[in-house]
């Protein structure tokens, strides 16, 4: 099992707020980690930091190949909905196309074999029929479903989805984690979501991030630890599954 990621004693946010503090999370390749937490606990904050979208006051975020430490990996990311431009007039197959922008060029040609993919994609998601519409006349559930196409079309070692079912119906969000199954036989995935009673089913490991935070490492926790962080225990304790806590900093 490779390691895919490091992040050590990190703290980030934004200009006048620190949001994360001392934060240690290790990723490997067969990893699926659901993350909880309350609202504004730093959830997006921590997958931008993996991103690169922010950078950290303090510590280190380290990828690795191999034994190689490398200064970034290949990422699908599902963006929380709300941060989605729905505006941008683009149709829903260049959306899924454009996540192979990267090696392409912004609005570069695309040969027939990724055309295809893109097609196979839509048609597993059950959105193939929309593959020509515009993403503005697209249902948030539709337009999440696009947007995992779009995060998965280039095979990334890492996928990272920040609250995916937020606008998507209960048998949808099924068959979406079990899509999620699936891939994780083929990339590690972060899952940030609210819906724990969900994720507790289908991820390995769950992570609760609550602003001023340290890693626990490898910990199974009891309702008592995670009910101090602020999340909702009384689902998850349903699942079989080992907690990986972050633990808040106590000063
Ligand atoms: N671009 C930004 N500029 C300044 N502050 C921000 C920015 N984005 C987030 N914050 C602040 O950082 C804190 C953590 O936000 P973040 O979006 O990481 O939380 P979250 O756990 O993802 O919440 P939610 O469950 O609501 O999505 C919040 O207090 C928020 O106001
Ligand atoms: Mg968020």
């Amino acid at each position: 099992m490779g390691r895919i990621l490091e992040i050590k004693n990190v703290s980030a946010g934004y200009e006048d707020e620190i949001v994360l503090r001392d934060i240690n999370l290790i990723v490997n390749d067969t990893d699926f980690i659901g993350i909880i937490g309350p609202n504004g606990g730093g959830k997006t904050t921590l997958l931008k930091v993996i991103l690169g979208l922010i950078r950290p006051y303090q510590g280190t975020v380290n990828f690795f190949e191999g034994n190689q430490v490398k200064s970034e990996t290949s990422i699908g990311y599902l963006p929380q909905i709300n941060q989605i431009d729905r505006q941008f007039p683009i149709t829903v197959i260049n959306v899924v196309l454009s996540g192979l922008m990267s090696k392409e060029g912004i609005f570069g040609r695309y040969s027939g074999n990724q055309k295809k993919l893109a097609e196979e994609l839509l048609g597993r998601l059950g959105i193939l029929n929309l593959k020509k519409k515009n993403i503005g006349e697209l249902s948030g559930g539709q337009l999440q479903r696009v947007y995992l196409c779009r995060a998965i079309i280039s095979s990334p070692r890492l996928l990272m989805l920040d609250e995916p079912s937020t606008f998507v119906d209960t048998k949808f969000e099924t068959d979406f984690f079990g899509t999620l199954k699936q891939l994780n036989k083929e990339m590690a995935i972060i899952v940030v979501s609210h819906d724990v009673g969900t994720i507790s089913w289908y991820v390995k490991t769950i992570a609760c991030v609550n602003r001023n935070l340290h890693y626990h490492p490898s910990n199974i926790i009891t309702q008592e630890q995670l009910a101090s962080y602020n999340c909702p225990i009384q689902i998850i304790t349903h699942g079989d599954v080992p907690h990986t806590v972050l633990e808040i900093h106590k000063h």
